[in-house]
């Protein structure tokens, strides 16, 4: 009987807050005629779900790219819906996505959870726009650009040559691990420039992965928790970071090359330093954040795409075999010429990023009512682009499901290949994670075979 009372009291209490929350959408509508129109924007169409609840638990119950294709089918390229608390609109189509991250980037800013905020740091790149964002971005950037990745070749391919001996000693838990070992070392040498020292290289490592097992955790400061040790780890590093800096300040050849290099050496019209060393080292972290596992992922897809792709897998083979070829058996160096001589690797990565879409959406705020196609964005609500919509999309690329690097022998229409975000903020790394990608499938398919989802080296003996 106690349990019928209390089911009854929630039901009305949940249809009370339904007609609040109804009443308060409907109100808003009103607010929405001033925009010199006659008739109200409406809001696109779509459901919201449960009060406070909204459809969070429809998307946490079955496969998210269902959940978004279906509501995408149902309703359009732009729908609404109420997810972890917050009312969102989708928008699945490249005109959409340009509008929101390109074009009209300016009304839509930048939005993630402040615990995520302060575990990451609050000044790196990716939770600013305006003056900030675009000096650090310009600085980012001209340590990722082509000249530096030119130098870094050998950087890369060390870290893979050292990932692939690791794996032949047999200290490989899985491929994504693996992976993200690879993509953490080579995240290293990026920003330190190769100068950084085993020890402190240890610190960092051990630090970061603590961050990384906290991230996702609910935010609380309970001593033991998850968070909380994610939380100590992440003021470790900063101060790991902070002592890095001071000792480069006291060495001749300061700062160095390297993102750290870049950052250091960074100063304003007036000449003073542009950034402090808390700028610097929450910028260090989010670069370290944004590299390792979205990589790691897209190593670990292409492997399992070559793997399903027996065919492919010898044409890739034949092609790298040619430039084992031109760099003497392996015995010099791979440079940055025979990296862009990988037509078909790079087309095999480009069709991994677009099936695998690691990044499947991105989030914003809308910091204004943003009118798009006769509907209104409202004030404060989530907007979010769906990248793998688009990748999935029969619109864009023909027969979306099937592994196919040809569709890449011609350009993808614009806007619509996204795997790295689009506008003011998209991936400053992507020439590197490119770089780091071509260097592995290099090594791995001209010295590894592949069996029974098991890589095994070819100097065992076996034949390819
Ligand atoms: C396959 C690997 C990668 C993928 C798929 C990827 C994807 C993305 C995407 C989609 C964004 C835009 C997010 C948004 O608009 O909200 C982004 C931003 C960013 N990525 Fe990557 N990324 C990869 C590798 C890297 C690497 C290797 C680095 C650095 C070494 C990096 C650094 C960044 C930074 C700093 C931003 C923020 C840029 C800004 O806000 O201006 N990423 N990435």
């Amino acid at each position: 009987m106690a349990f019928f009372l209390a089911l009854v009291c929630i039901l009305i209490l949940l249809a009370i807050a339904s007609y609040v929350q109804y009443t308060r959408w409907q109100k808003g509508k009103g607010r929405f005629g001033g925009h010199g129109r006659s008739a109200p924007l409406k809001l696109p169409p779509g459901s919201m779900g449960w009060p406070y609840l909204g459809e969070t638990l429809q998307l946490y119950s079955q496969d998210p790219s269902f959940f978004f294709a279906s509501k995408q089918k149902r309703y359009g390229e732009i729908f609404k819906t109420h997810l972890l608390g917050c009312p969102c609109v989708m928008l699945a189509s490249p005109e959409a996505a340009r509008f929101v991250l390109v074009t009209q980037a300016h009304l839509f800013k930048p939005t993630y959870p402040r615990s995520k905020e302060r575990m990451i740091g609050p000044s790196a790149l990716f939770f600013h726009q305006g003056d900030y964002h675009l000096r650090l971005r310009k600085l980012v950037q001209g340590a990722l650009g082509p000249d530096a990745l030119r130098a870094l070749v050998p950087e890369v391919e060390a870290a893979v040559r050292s990932t692939l001996a690791s794996w032949d000693a047999g200290h490989v838990r899985s491929t994504f691990h693996a992976m993200k070992t690879l993509s953490f070392d080579v995240g290293i040498v990026t920003i330190f420039g190769g100068r950084l020292d085993e020890r402190r290289k240890a610190e960092l490592r051990k630090n970061y992965s603590v961050v990384e097992k906290g991230y996702n955790s609910f935010p609380n400061s309970l001593p033991g928790t998850l968070h909380y040790k994610a939380m100590q780890a992440r003021r470790r590093l900063h101060g790991v970071l902070c002592d890095i800096m001071r000792e480069r300040r006291g060495q001749a050849q300061a700062a160095g090359t390297g993102l750290l290099g870049c950052l250091m050496r960074s100063r304003g019209d007036d000449g003073a330093p542009l950034l402090s060393d808390e700028q610097i080292a929450d910028n260090v972290i989010g670069v370290l954040f944004a590299a390792q596992d979205t990589t790691a992922s897209a190593l670990t897809w292409i492997v399992k795409y070559l793997h399903d792709h027996p065919k492919l897998l010898e044409a890739v083979r034949a092609e790298q075999a040619a430039v084992r070829e031109a760099t003497g058996g392996g015995r010099q160096p791979l440079a940055w010429a025979h990296t862009k001589s990988m037509a078909l690797t790079h087309r095999v990565i480009l069709e991994s990023l677009r099936m695998a879409s690691i990044i499947s959406f991105t989030f914003r705020e809308a910091v204004a009512d943003v009118e798009y196609k006769g509907f209104l964005i409202p004030k404060g609500w989530k907007v979010m682009p769906l990248f793998r919509n688009i990748h999935h999309s029969p619109d864009y690329f023909q027969d979306p499901h099937k592994f196919d690097p040809s569709r890449f022998q011609v350009a993808p229409r614009p806007s619509t290949f996204l795997p790295f975000g689009h506008g003011v903020h998209a991936c400053p790394g992507n020439e590197l994670a490119k770089l780091e990608m071509l260097v592995l499938i290099h090594h791995l398919v001209t010295g590894y075979r592949m069996t029974h989802g098991w890589l095994l080296p070819l100097s065992m003996g076996l034949r390819l």
